[in-house]
């Protein structure tokens, strides 16, 4: 059998997807009608060999309860947990700590995934490659167009075999602009490199004079510390994937990763549960809550969710958007480019609207007059933009009252 780990990361980290972190951890924000983790299970849930799924972060247990009860009926081929790190450990040091629960059953194979991506996670194919190479790690590779975006990531170097010769974490001039797309294969011989990475960071603790805690001493990263070492052995291979991939790091980002998983259930499953038949009021691929209720003539997509029990009135226009649950949007209003949190109100005529992301492909927040602005409108919980008002480019926090026309601004 084999055995899958995601990495959910903590609450300390999702600090770039608040306002909406405030209200639900990053991970279980809902694209496309399902939180983010749900993407990853569905796709864990097609290999056949895997028997366990492990949650690993530093969230509270709480926070996970009612998603493992869900998961759990909705995943019935594997056993699903979540294991909390006492303190961030970093992405090996979850790894290491709990290497017996993980190694327990003797899996042969273990994926690593971060939680925070989206994409079309080609997991058979990576089955595939490490098969054919006898590889003992595969790396998902995906390509970026630009040499700067591609430096906020890790970079791969390969031979023309796809081994991995070079990798360098967010390196500071141009390396490559293949890149660590966060999916991982590994065998069990994984936990001997971890195991000989951590005694060399205590070796070299031991040796500095610099006073380095104890706490630091544990902090073990997979890209530092691990890959490097991998990519100077032999066995590691990438796969370079061919299918949509991108980061879920600010809160504007779940705009494009909903509108990437829309077009993937549009495209394998027309009859999805929820998905919207075209119309001349709806353009796909739109997801809209059973629970909701849209009239008929607002006019809805491409790239639409609608969450549970959301109210949309006559003669609304919206695209590009995410409504989570309680939302309201009244007549004649306007929304695209947007994410309204839960129970955010919008008055008749008004226009909320973000910006079509365009200048690069990975980034949602955008250069104006100097100053960063989020190119995605985001209203957070319980936020109220009166009627006839405009609100442009702006991250609202929770429960203001908007009354006045902003643009490119931070409402607090
Ligand atoms: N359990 C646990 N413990 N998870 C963690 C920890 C930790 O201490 N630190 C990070 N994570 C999780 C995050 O929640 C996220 O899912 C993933 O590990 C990677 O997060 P970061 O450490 O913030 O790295 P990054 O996203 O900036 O870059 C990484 O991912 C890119 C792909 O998305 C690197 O691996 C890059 O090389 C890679 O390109
Ligand atoms: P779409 O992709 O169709 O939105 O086209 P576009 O990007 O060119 O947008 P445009 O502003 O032209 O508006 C498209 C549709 O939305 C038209 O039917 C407009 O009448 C309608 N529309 C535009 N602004 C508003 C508004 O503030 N309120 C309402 N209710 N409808 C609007």
């Amino acid at each position: 059998s084999s055995k899958a780990v995601i990495l959910v990361g903590g609450g300390t980290r999702g600090t770039r997807f608040r306002p909406l972190s405030l209200d639900i951890p990053k991970v279980l924000f809902p694209v496309a009608g399902r939180p983010i983790l749900s993407h990853a299970l569905s796709a864990l849930a097609t290999v056949s060999s895997i028997k366990e799924v492990l949650l690993i972060g530093f969230y509270d247990d709480s926070v996970f309860k009612d998603f493992l009860t869900e998961a759990a009926r909705e995943f019935p081929s594997f056993n699903i947990r979540y294991m909390r790190e006492y303190r961030a450990l970093g992405t090996a040091g979850g790894l290491y700590h709990f290497r017996d629960a993980i190694l327990k059953g003797n899996p042969y194979r273990l994926f690593v995934i971060h939680a925070d991506i989206c994409c079309s996670f080609p997991l058979k194919e990576m089955l595939q490659i490490f098969d054919d190479k006898e590889a003992k790690a595969v790396i998902l590779g995906t390509r970026v167009d630009s040499d700067t975006a591609a430096r906020n990531f890790g970079c791969i170097v390969t031979d023309n075999q796809k081994k991995v010769i070079h990798y360098v974490e967010k390196p500071e001039t141009h390396i490559s602009n293949l890149i660590n797309g966060g999916v991982y294969l590994f065998d069990r011989s994984i936990f001997d490199v971890i195991g000989a990475a951590r005694t060399a960071k205590i070796e070299d603790s031991l040796n500095s004079p610099v006073d380095d805690d104890d706490e630091s001493r544990e902090v073990l990263r997979l890209e530092q510390d691990i890959l490097v070492r991998l990519a100077q052995a032999d066995g590691f291979y990438v796969y370079e994937t061919r299918g949509f991939w991108r980061q879920i790091k600010t809160a504007g980002s779940a705009v494009p990763a909903n509108a990437l998983y829309l077009q993937k259930l549009f495209q394998t499953d027309i009859d999805a549960p929820g998905l919207a038949k075209a119309s001349a009021s709806i353009l796909p691929p739109v997801y809209i809550d059973p629970t909701a209720t849209v009239d008929p003539t607002a006019k809805l997509g491409p790239n639409v969710s609608i969450g549970p029990h959301a109210r949309v009135g006559p003669g609304v226009r919206i695209k590009e958007a995410i409504l989570l649950a309680d939302t309201e949007v009244k007549h004649d209003a306007n929304v695209r480019y947007s994410i309204l949190a839960r129970g955010a109100k919008v008055g008749a005529w008004a226009r909320v609207e973000g910006s079509p992301i365009t200048a690069d492909e990975h980034q949602t927040v955008m250069i104006k007059n100097g100053a960063r602005v989020q190119n995605i409108c985001i209203l957070a919980r319980d936020v109220y933009v009166a009627d006839e008002v405009r609100i442009q480019n702006c991250v609202v926090l929770p429960h203001k009252d908007i009354r006045n026309d902003v643009v490119n601004e931070i409402i607090m």
